[in-house]
């Protein structure tokens, strides 16, 4: 990697805004999520099972999908299909799907569990300890993810709050892995944010993430429909 890396806060706007233009350049597909609805049978064993956790390349419970934003979520299947994320069992199954399939699980997971969403109080989450405030302050987190870490800039950007905390802090460890064949992700974007953090830093900002409340959930799929 030979980008050379600003500090974080300058950084942010300038690649924040060069995703935009790359997103709004992708070509609109439509978005079924009727279809997607039935294409998720491939994704209810794993995600549609609360707590359930993978077991390689490290234990961790699996992301909560249902109520992400659809954008995100074509995004990092894409980012799965092209290598860019390199877990094996995600690189498999996005392999396996055409855009138009990201398209309608994108819209059917981010329209998924509304019934079952527990109405989210609008008051200000809980203020993070000093320690973590200052992190989330030196890496700028609510200027992309929200103040709320729900409403993010840019539907691409994952909603992140009330996540499962050992699912984040294992993403946020992949960005600082980004040249692995094997393991980690590249992404230009969060591979900058993470880079000024020990991990120790990371898992007090995954816990608190973690801990707030959010629009995420896992339905089950007796729940469906
Ligand atoms: C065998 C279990 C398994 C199956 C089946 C599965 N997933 Fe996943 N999925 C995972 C795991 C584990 C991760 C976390 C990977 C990582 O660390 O990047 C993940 C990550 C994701 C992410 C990224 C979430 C985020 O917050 O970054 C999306 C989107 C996703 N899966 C969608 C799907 C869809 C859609 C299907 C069905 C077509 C599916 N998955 C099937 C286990 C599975
Ligand atoms: C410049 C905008 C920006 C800033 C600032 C930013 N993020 Fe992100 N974040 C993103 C984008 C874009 C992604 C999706 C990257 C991808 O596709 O893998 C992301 C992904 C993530 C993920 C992965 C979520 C998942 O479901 O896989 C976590 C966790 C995260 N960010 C936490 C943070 C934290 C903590 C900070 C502050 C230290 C931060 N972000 C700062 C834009 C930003």
């Amino acid at each position: 990697m030979s980008t050379p890396t600003p500090p974080a806060a300058g950084l942010a706007p300038i690649l924040a805004a060069a995703l935009i233009a790359s997103t709004a350049a992708l070509p609109a597909l439509a978005q079924n999520a009727a279809a997607g609805e039935k294409k998720a049978a491939m994704c209810i064993g794993c995600h549609g099972i609360p707590g359930y956790q993978s077991s390689f390349p490290e234990v961790h419970r699996v992301p909560m999908i249902s109520g992400q934003n659809a954008a995100y979520i074509v995004a990092s299947l894409q980012a799965y299909k092209k290598g860019e994320r390199r877990h094996p069992t995600m690189r498999g199954i996005a392999g396996s799907l055409t855009d138009e399939d990201m398209a309608d699980l994108g819209a059917f997971y981010e329209s998924h569990g509304q019934s079952v969403l527990k109405a989210v109080s609008a008051s200000t989450p809980p203020a993070p300890t000093p320690e973590v405030g200052a992190l989330l302050a030196k890496g700028a987190c609510a200027s992309c993810h929200g103040a709320d870490y729900t409403k993010a800039i840019n539907p691409a950007y994952p909603k992140i709050a009330g996540q499962h905390a050992d699912f984040l802090y294992v993403a946020l460890r992949s960005y600082a892995t980004p040249d692995n064949p094997h393991v980690g992700r590249a992404n230009a974007i969060m591979g900058a944010q993470v880079k000024p953090f020990s991990r120790r830093e990371l898992k007090a900002m995954a816990d608190y993430l973690g801990s707030l409340p959010g629009d995420l959930r896992t339905v089950p799929q007796s729940r469906f429909r």
